[in-house]
């Protein structure tokens, strides 16, 4: 082995449990807070902690979990499997017989793959515990008023660490024992490679134990142990647990966000997955939920309840309440809302505005271009300053395909109008009101289609009195 090889470091994060106790089809590690799944959490935490590659352990739910992590990490995170889940020293068994770890020389950190809250430092911390020379193992520990659940650490008569008891092997003394083990590790490959070949099911479950690693580390030349709160380390078993560090995660994402110079007017109620980018300067009104991978540019402003996924928000633009916007794009200092329905690729230009419930789908809208009332817009290619009045809707499908509506620049649609696809309306035209627009329409022509008023004097006044003739006795009033 190359010398450099030893000081790589790989990432094994353990998410083969089927995690019964969240009773759902959906394997564990992928049940989502703040748009991430959780294995996504630890795993992210390694790579900015600075380690190169990532092994995951998968069984229950394999072809799921695979999937999820090959969308997310691609070739940066390979999988190892465990087809019988027999403890989580056999976890870490499969992984470094896997073909990504081999013949692996450097450094392992050891993650589970349901702790959704763990910091980065926390990792680094770790990394930085296993120094040349020193012990073969670092670990992190914490302590609880109620442990129970979790491996205990038991220390010898210098206060050194020696062993991890598990909950159902401890005796009564150990059980008092209040230090616990979180989970996570730092260890050399050589070593752990030779401890888990050793590891016994003699225990309570019958499983190999991971934490039997650490007796062995102990005795071989000790362990380096760090202190570290739980609160950051906290696994999720059940659906409570689940909610609990969903709500940590958001309460921690709304205050860095508040640090870094947003203006966010309520902490409590702001949503921000974790995937979200709101730069300094911008301002966030109560109720908001940013999903999934929004952007935020300085000086944009997202008003109460707007409920935005996959959206960017360019400076200086204005959403306005209970916006709904799906995979959109909020051009530069253009305004939405209150009230709109952007659907997914819509694309709005500079200075645009899409006013109440108005709705728009794949659709361009040029600088300065105004569906300010009650319109639907889909598959359209707006031009600038366009003006499209109120009520005007986009017949975009003929029940089989959809198709374009291209409205160029300068041209002025009356309210009321249908713009039946195919079709164009050229530059400067005009569309008068009511009208459907089924042929393309020239440039600074005027295109009306309705049937010519016809006012009949007198006549409101003729049916009114016919009207009240006809009125049955037992009409009251
Ligand atoms: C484990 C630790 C315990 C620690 C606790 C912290 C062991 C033996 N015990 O216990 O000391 O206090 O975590 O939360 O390690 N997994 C696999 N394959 C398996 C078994 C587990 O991939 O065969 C994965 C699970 O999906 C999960 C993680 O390993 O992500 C931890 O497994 P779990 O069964 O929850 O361990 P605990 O009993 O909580
Ligand atoms: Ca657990």
């Amino acid at each position: 082995m190359s010398q450099d090889k030893k000081t790589d470091w790989v990432a094994i994060v353990l998410a083969a449990g089927q995690g019964t106790r969240m009773k759902s089809p959906l394997p564990k590690v992928l049940h989502v807070i703040a748009g991430r799944p959780l294995v996504a959490y630890p795993l992210e935490a390694a790579f900015d902690a600075g380690v190169q590659r990532c092994v995951a352990v998968v069984g229950h739910g394999r072809e799921q979990v695979e999937s999820a992590l090959e969308e997310r990490f691609a070739s940066r995170v390979s999988t190892a499997v465990q087809t019988e889940q027999r403890g989580t020293g056999h976890a870490v068994q499969c992984a470094m017989e896997s073909a990504a770890l081999a013949d692996f020389e450097g450094n392992v950190v050891i993650l589970y793959g349901d702790c959704p809250l763990i910091p980065t430092e926390s990792v680094r911390a770790l990394m930085d515990g296993l120094r040349a020379g020193g012990p073969d193992l670092a670990m992190l520990t914490s302590t609880l008023d109620q442990p129970h659940g979790y491996g205990r650490i038991l220390r010898d008569g210098e206060g050194r660490v020696c062993a991890i008891r598990e909950q159902r092997d401890c005796s009564a003394d150990e059980a008092a024992v209040k230090e616990v083990n979180p989970g996570l590790y730092a260890v050399r490959a050589p070593f752990l490679r030779s401890a888990i070949a050793s590891l016994r099911d003699d225990n309570a479950q019958g499983e190999l134990y991971l934490t039997d690693v650490v007796a062995q580390a102990a005795s071989a030349g000790g362990v380096v142990d760090i202190p570290w709160d739980m609160a950051d380390l906290r696994g999720v078993n059940d659906r409570y647990e689940l909610a609990v560090c969903a709500e940590e995660r958001r309460q921690r994402i709304a205050a860095q966000l508040a640090r870094s110079g947003v203006a966010v007017r309520d902490l409590r109620t702001l949503y921000v997955d974790a995937d979200c980018e709101v730069a300094p300067g911008a301002v966030i009104e109560p109720q908001v939920h940013l999903r999934g991978r929004c952007v935020v540019e300085a000086g944009a402003r997202i008003d109460v309840g707007a409920v935005l996924t996959d959206v960017t928000v360019r400076a200086g633009a204005e959403v306005l309440p209970y916006t709904v916007a799906t995979e959109s794009v909020i051009g530069e200092e253009a305004t939405v809302g209150p009230f709109t329905h952007l659907r997914p690729q819509t694309d709005l230009g500079r200075k645009a505005k899409v006013g109440n419930f108005s709705e728009t789908k794949k659709t361009i809208v040029g600088e300065g271009s105004k569906v300010n009332h009650l319109s639907y817009v889909g598959d359209g290619v707006i031009g600038k300053n366009v003006n499209i009045g109120a009520g005007t809707i986009f017949c975009n499908y003929d029940g089989v395909r959809k198709h374009t509506t291209t409205l160029e620049d300068n041209v002025f649609i009356g309210s009321d109008s249908q713009l039946v696809a195919p079709v164009t309306v050229g530059a400067g035209a005009y569309v008068a009101s009511g009208t459907t627009v089924t042929r393309d329409v020239p440039p600074d022509a005027l295109a009306v289609a309705r049937t010519k008023q016809q006012n009949k004097e007198g006549y409101a006044a003729h049916f009114r009195a016919r009207a009240k003739a006809s009125r049955g006795p037992t009409d009251g009033t």
